[in-house]
């Protein structure tokens, strides 16, 4: 069960607020302060916190502070009596997933708090970037293909031209997206930052242009929506294409006049937004399926930047695995220094779908499970393991020869099992195959006789 931790100093508070969760299914923990809920923190899974601002000694905006940098994975909701953007702006800028204002109606409670868990489960596994580290990029990487991203930043960074990021899952858009608005003038202004597949149908209006006190049954203030939260600054719509349709029309509107109104408003309101969005879907294919509107393509995709898969720049590999390892020690109080050529080898072999995503946790798993300061096959998983097979009879670590002939062996055994599966998979489409092996053709053609597999 979910459990969400609520903080506030007025009993009262807690109670309804405990009541209505209970109600949804939640668990719930209460805390009357910040240090309180520190403690509870401390002692076991929160899925998210609601905090009140007013409290005395930590209050909210502290501990929301101190929640995103000591558990950035656990979003963090606000409740405050003001509703002024200017406070709504500051803790969304430090990080809040966003805030509610007293007196809230179940319905936007239950709307902020089913947002906040299934960010938790899209964010879940990720790791947190300190704000240095964004600072310098946090993009890590020497391949050419990493360069070409670079170089497209900074041209495009000082700019407020649109920018669409595409990019398989893990391939690092966002990283870009936080390097192209802090290498812009805009930096000191927020960066808003919307993931379209979070967000139900029926509440992305209000999300993106916020809304009218009165506006419809629960709007009982009147709220801001991203849009104007992002005002001077930048706004991130992340997975973009999933956008629905019947947004798409009002999306081009204000990408086209930067201005709009609050749902139930009848005030136009102007805004000065930079738009970044980011796609892990082809879009023109879904415009070509009637699914994404061919006229706001056009709109958004004005300067596109494609962050290649990590399999076609195996290059990166290495630096990344250093970066890792380095984050990694310090987050998990390790001291693991590398690894072993054996694992090496298999990490250059794997094909790797879920991308830098994917590598990170694999070391995280791989350090964790690592007993001493060098990590060797045995901390591999079971589905690189299977690469291993072949070849059980280990060595005797004496005899340096036949370590070697050991090692030969074991690579040629790992790479005819590579290309067994990438033939099986690309239906022995052997220029398919060689791609994703980041071979060449006639090399993978000359290894196919080597290892008898031609057909
Ligand atoms: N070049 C890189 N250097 C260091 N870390 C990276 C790099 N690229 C990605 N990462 C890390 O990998 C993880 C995934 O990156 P990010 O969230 O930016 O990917 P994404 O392309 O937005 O993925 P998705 O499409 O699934 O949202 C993050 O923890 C990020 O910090
Ligand atoms: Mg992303």
């Amino acid at each position: 069960m979910n459990k969400i931790l609520i903080v506030d100093d007025e009993l009262n508070m807690r109670l309804v607020l405990a009541a209505m969760l209970k109600k949804e299914g939640y668990g719930v923990a209460a805390a009357s302060n910040g240090s309180e809920a520190l403690q509870i923190l401390k002692s076991g899974p929160i899925a998210a916190v609601i905090t009140d601002l007013k409290m005395p000694q930590i209050d909210g905006m502290e501990l929301l502070g101190r929640v995103s940098r000591k558990y950035p994975d656990i979003p963090v909701i606000i409740i405050t009596a003001h509703g002024t953007v200017a406070t709504a702006v500051e803790a969304l800028k430090k990080g809040a997933l966003d805030y509610i204002t007293k007196p809230f109606e179940l319905e936007e409670l239950k709307n902020v708090v089913s947002k906040a868990i299934k960010t938790r489960d899209l964010k879940e596994n990720e790791l947190f970037l300190p704000p240095e580290e964004i600072e310098r990029g946090g993009i890590i990487g020497s391949s050419q293909s990493t360069m070409d991203v670079f170089h497209a930043i900074k041209r495009v960074a000082p700019t407020a031209t649109t920018v669409l990021i595409n990019g398989e899952t893990g391939t690092g858009k966002e990283l870009v997206a936080e390097a192209i608005h802090r290498n812009s003038p805009r930096k000191n202004n927020p960066l808003i930052k919307l993931n379209c597949a979070a967000i139900a149908e029926t509440l992305m209006e209000s999300e993106l242009f916020g809304y009218e006190k009165g506006a419809f049954t629960g709007a009982v203030i009147t709220k801001p929506g991203r849009f104007e939260l992002a005002h001077k600054g930048t706004l991130f719509l992340d997975e973009v294409s999933e956008i629905p349709r019947d947004m798409q029309v009002k999306l081009l509107r204000v990408l086209q006049e930067q201005e709009f109104e609050r749902v139930g408003g009848l005030k136009t309101i102007k805004v000065d937004v930079r738009i970044i969005a980011a796609t892990n879907q082809n879009l023109l294919q879904s415009v070509q399926r009637g699914e994404f509107r061919e006229d706001l393509y056009y709109r958004i995709n004005v300067f596109p930047i494609n962050v290649p898969p990590l399999r076609e720049r195996m290059n990166d590999l290495l630096p990344l695995v250093e970066f890792f390892i380095d984050k990694l020690n310090r987050k998990l109080g390790l001291a693991v220094r590398g690894m072993d050529d054996t694992v090496m080898e298999l990490l250059l072999r794997h094909s790797w779908p879920g991308n830098i995503r994917e590598l990170e946790n694999l070391m995280e798993r791989m350090m964790l499970l690592a007993k001493r300061p060098v990590i060797t096959t045995g901390e591999v998983p079971p589905e690189f393991q299977a690469n291993l097979q072949e070849n059980a009879v280990a060595p005797s670590p004496e005899d340096k020869a036949s370590f070697k002939d050991f090692m030969r062996t074991h690579m040629e055994n790992v790479e005819k099992q590579m290309i067994i599966k990438c033939l099986e998979e690309s239906g022995d489409n052997v220029t398919w195959a060689a791609k994703q092996l980041g071979i060449s053709r006639k090399g993978l053609q000359l290894k196919m006789i080597k290892y008898n597999l031609r057909k």
